[in-house]
């Protein structure tokens, strides 16, 4: 009989995270049969007096993948993310890496972990002040036991990979943000960890710096596959990095799906809420809208991976008929789009919001 954790891995799930409850206060143990029947944030509160952080959550993390975990302010997704290396013990439930459950690690299981399989990079950076650039990207291999001089061969070449050659000498007291951020990456990267826990990582930086090292980070996974867990607030963050993404509320799941699935389908007025001033155009895909049927389509051969606002531009000359779709390497075609299911998708949906969530689930503007 297979073990729930072989069945785990063998599904290329990397991470799976088990109906993981957390609660504070005084007595979290008890509060857990509570929750588990179903009692909220603001019941939790209010009777008995504790704070529901998260649960209960099942989450599947898959193996290569960008994974978001979004939601408002106090929703769970730094409780969650801690739970993965265990800067957090659960109150209940349990977390697999790879199929094993880690909560059940010894100390000296976890030093290994931390230090070998799971990186963390964080918003406000936590470099070594008194340590040079590379001193704080070789400092996870050093604490690994590699020895100086191959942990300073190993690290300049991470300095160089996130853009900072030359500055290998210096300080972050040196650096602006969005550079200290690039050491932070190539730190948590030198240490060969295959997940990244990233917990608004880029969150403290200004803007065209974020953007920048959004692309870095993209750049780099194109090659290198990790599997990241990453935290944000911002919704365009979210769709631009990740391959999939989990919305919480009230230290719950309520909704989790690729772009096209959230931003098509958002499970509820929450999600719709954070959907409904992003522009579609430019975050769907034709692949989100594309019909499998080739017949009578004509014209020019449109990539599947074309944003909805590229694909515009195909009807320009000829705004009937539907356009033939092509696959990534250019050479099937696999499917046809017409201007109607592609203005369909671009239109902002009217929402009811009658009976769904209160002034609580009102979100600031992003
Ligand atoms: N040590 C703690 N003691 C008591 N309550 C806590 C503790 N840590 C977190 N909480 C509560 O758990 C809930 C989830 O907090 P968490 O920090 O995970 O939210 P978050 O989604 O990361 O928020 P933010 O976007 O502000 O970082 C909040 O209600 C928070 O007040
Ligand atoms: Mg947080």
């Amino acid at each position: 009989m297979s073990s729930p954790e072989g069945e785990t891995s063998a599904n290329g799930v990397k991470i799976a995270v088990r109906d993981l409850i957390k609660v504070f206060g005084p007595h979290p143990a008890a509060m857990v049969p509570l929750v588990r029947d179903g009692l909220g944030k603001a019941e939790l509160l209010e009777l008995y007096g504790h704070v529901l952080g998260l649960g209960p959550v099942t989450m599947d993390v898959r193996a290569g993948h960008v994974h978001v975990v979004m939601g408002l302010s106090g929703c769970g997704k730094s409780t969650l993310i801690r739970h993965i290396n265990r800067l957090i013990e659960p109150t209940a439930g349990c977390v697999l890496v790879d199929g094993t459950d880690i909560t059940a690690f010894s100390a000296r299981d976890l030093r290994a972990f931390r230090r070998r399989r799971a990186s963390m990079v964080f918003q406000r950076f936590a470099l070594h002040p008194h340590r040079t650039v590379l001193g704080n990207v070789a400092y996870g291999l050093r604490v690994q036991g590699v020895p100086r001089a191959k942990a300073e061969v190993c690290a300049l070449g991470w300095v160089e990979r996130v853009g900072l050659a030359g500055f290998e000498d210096r300080y972050p007291a040196q650096l602006s943000g969005g550079m200290q951020q690039r050491v932070g990456l190539a730190r948590a990267l030198a240490t060969d960890a295959d997940i990244l826990l990233m917990d608004e990582a880029f969150s403290a930086l200004d803007p065209l710096i974020r953007t920048d090292m959004q692309d870095v980070l993209l750049r780099l996974q194109a090659d290198l596959k990790k599997t990241i867990l990453f935290i944000t607030h911002d919704l365009d963050e979210a769709l631009r990095l990740g391959d999939r993404i989990t919305i919480l509320r009230d230290g719950q799941v309520i909704q989790e799906g690729t772009t096209p699935e959230i931003v098509l389908k958002p499970a509820d007025a929450y999600v719709a809420d954070f959907v409904r001033d992003i522009n579609r155009a430019r975050v769907l895909r034709v692949k989100a809208v594309m019909d499998g049927a080739i017949n009578g389509a004509r014209g020019p051969l449109l990539p599947l991976s074309s944003t909805l606002e590229e694909a515009l531009t195909f009807f320009h000359e000829d705004p009937s008929g539907r356009r033939p779709v092509i696959n990534g390497d250019g050479r099937g075609v696999v499917g046809s789009v017409g201007l109607p299911e592609i203005l369909r998708a671009i239109e902002r949906p009217n929402l009811d919001r009658s009976g769904t969530g209160g002034p609580e689930a009102r979100l600031p503007p992003l």
